[in-house]
């Protein structure tokens, strides 16, 4: 997988030379290392998941397209941190043309850069790396001159791995069907083990240990267990309140596998049964869910689900009473985002939030076989929201499915998490 990565990068870049750096470790309470995730990029091009890394692409290069530096063997660290494959390593068992240690940087990528006009280098968050990448780029501006030799163009480079990573492979769709059937597997489990009374946090350790225990490396992002008024906060992940018989509850979690995510929502009744009020919004969020699950088919506008979510929620908003006036204008003066103030979904892959560009130039882009992107509208009334029937008020609702496009339309590949009232009611 990583191989044929490579090979598709090299074409993008001919006549370039592309340096990827490994994440940074990122450091809590001043000392404490978080659990270290390789950077997506770099995975992709790699599979290589050690920190203080760096990645070269050099498809002009007469030998070494594919060189890697890396940590060195040093047995006294590697009691306190853990193996490292180290250069022989990585020779043996990552398919490169070379490899280095890491302190041969500055010394050896001269070699690699002198025949390139183009450097791809993101400015991105190694901050160590970016500093000897400028201070490469400075001295090449001036040996041009006089050589006429080395790149003289930055590019950043994560906007074609971005494209690239949008359309899956088979393995990689393996991976995320077992993010998937994770993801939906705990959503079934908290439904089934939820009780009023018990404490958000329980359901979300619940979740969380579900992930965790079939081998997942963790969430895709932390998760979200809102009781009430919470669900019309977007993001809440205090998660440290007690679940009330008689509110909805919302779940938003995924599980990371094997660098690969899968990214839920359901919300539903604490004590299994909707009431009148809630049954009447959440249908309005399911139709509009079912909806735009209809628009996901091959050479459809990536926008159009946006666009479909939008207009039938205005639609909605109407009929609830939440807004009043011609749909039309509701939507030419965003009335909507009062209640609805996020776009309808994203990509979904090595990123829980895949790069997704919509554009290219004037042109929206469409959907291709092989894109999974996550479908996720929903209705947020605030407690205090002014003019809106006050039996809604606090009222927050999304429901999420993972989507594949397929050659005929599309897959939900999140499916057998319930989300109709009855099939919700019943399995609850
Ligand atoms: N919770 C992040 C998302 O659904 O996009
Ligand atoms: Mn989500
Ligand atoms: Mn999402």
């Amino acid at each position: 997988m990583y191989q044929s990565n490579r090979e598709a990068f090299m074409q993008q870049i001919k006549g370039g030379v592309a340096i990827i750096p490994s994440s940074p470790p990122a450091i809590f309470n001043h000392d404490t290392e978080h659990r270290y995730r390789q950077d997506s990029n770099f995975y992709y091009l790699t599979g290589f998941e050690e920190p203080e890394a760096i990645c070269v692409i050099a498809p002009e290069h007469p030998e070494y397209k594919y060189v890697l530096f890396v940590r060195p063997r040093d047995p006294e660290k590697e009691i306190w941190t853990g193996r490292r494959a180290g250069v022989e390593g990585v020779k043996a068992n990552y398919d490169v043309d070379e490899a280095y240690p890491i302190e041969a940087f500055d010394e050896k990528i001269s070699g690699y850069l002198e025949n390139a006009d183009v450097l791809y280098y993101r400015l991105g968050d190694n901050e160590a790396v970016n500093r000897k990448i400028i201070n490469l780029f400075k001295r090449y501006s001036q040996l041009r001159l006089r050589t006429g030799k080395g790149p003289n163009t930055l590019t950043d480079p994560t906007e074609l791995l971005g494209e690239m990573r949008l359309i899956k492979s088979k393995e990689e769709l393996a991976r995320i069907a077992q993010a998937t059937e994770l993801t939906a597997q705990a959503h079934l489990a908290a439904m089934k083990a939820i009780r009023p009374g018990m404490y958000e946090y329980e359901l979300e350790a619940l979740i969380d240990s579900i992930f965790r225990k079939h081998g997942g490396r963790g969430t895709a992002f932390p998760t979200i267990v809102a009781n009430g008024e919470n669900a019309t906060i977007l993001h809440y992940t205090a998660n440290n309140c007690a679940i009330r018989d008689g509110d909805l509850v919302l779940i938003d979690a995924g599980c990371e596998y094997k660098y690969y995510n899968g990214d839920i929502t359901r919300t539903f009744p604490a004590n299994g049964k909707f009431t009148e009020t809630q049954r009447e919004i959440y249908q309005v969020v399911l139709d509009v869910q079912l909806a735009v699950i209809e628009t996901v088919r091959p050479g459809v506008s990536i926008d159009e689900p946006n666009k479909k979510a939008v207009e039938l929620l205005t639609e909605g908003m109407v009929e609830l009473g939440l807004l009043k006036g011609e749909k039309e204008k509701l939507i030419e003066a965003e009335e909507y985002k009062k209640f609805y103030m996020h776009r309808v979904g994203h990509m979904l892959g090595l990123d829980t939030h895949d790069v997704n560009k919509t554009r290219d130039g004037e042109e929206h882009k469409t959907f291709q076989l092989g894109m999974v992107t996550t479908v996720e509208p929903g209705l947020y009334i605030q407690p205090d929201s002014e003019n809106v029937p006050s039996k809604y008020l606090g009222i927050g609702i999304r429901i999420e499915d993972d989507v594949l496009v397929t050659e005929t339309g599309n897959e939900v590949l999140t499916a057998q998490v319930p989300k109709t009232v009855e099939d919700i009611e019943q399995f609850m």
